[in-house]
């Protein structure tokens, strides 16, 4: 399937000079989604995932299905104050901004293999910081997936030597 015609452009959002890449058009498209989850699900067995963590808010969306799929767990990455206990943190640069993301102390356990699953890969800020946060609860990170990357932000090279899936790449 060519998943790109199920992307839409937004020229100058949120921001003059963005060019925001919408998925709402391929989620809700039922053989878009469900093509976009799959090749992600397939890319969870490869690098065996025993937890799928997921940055908010798209991340969630992304990410559910795939740990729904294997019939494996999904620890979410929140923005700080909104999760209820004990967290770990981590400040990261956003492609507009900057932000503080947590996640729960137990969320992952030592020695897990983690599967990072987002929407979008652009600066990479935003999966540095995840990584950080899966790494200081001794998790293991066997590989990021994303629908979308955007190259010229040179993403990849915040994620170094982990395995990376992306589907579409601008
Ligand atoms: C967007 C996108 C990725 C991140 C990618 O999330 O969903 O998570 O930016 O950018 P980066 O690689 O430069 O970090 P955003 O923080 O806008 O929030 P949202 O998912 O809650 O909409
Ligand atoms: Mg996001």
């Amino acid at each position: 399937m060519d998943l790109k015609q199920y992307v839409t452009t937004v020229e100058n959002w949120p921001k003059e000079g963005i060019s925001f890449k919408d998925i709402t058009t391929i989620m809700d498209n039922g053989p878009a989604f469900k093509y976009a989850v799959d090749e992600i699900v397939k890319f969870a067995e490869e690098v065996g995932a025993e937890i799928i963590v997921g940055p908010e808010a798209r991340g969630f969306i992304i990410g559910c299905p795939v740990a729904y799929a294997h019939g494996i767990g999904f620890a979410p990455v929140r923005k700080e104050g909104k999760l209820p206990r004990e967290v770990v943190r981590v400040e990261y640069g956003l492609e507009y901004g900057t932000d503080v993301l947590t996640m729960h102390k137990d969320a992952v356990k030592p020695g897990q293999k983690v599967l990072i699953v987002d929407d979008l890969l652009a600066t990479g800020g935003t999966v540095d910081a995840t990584i950080q946060l899966v790494e200081k609860l001794g998790g293991v990170v066997s590989g990021c997936a994303f629908i979308i990357e955007l190259e010229d932000l040179n993403g990849r090279e915040k994620i170094g030597s982990y395995p990376v899936k992306t589907l579409i790449s601008y």
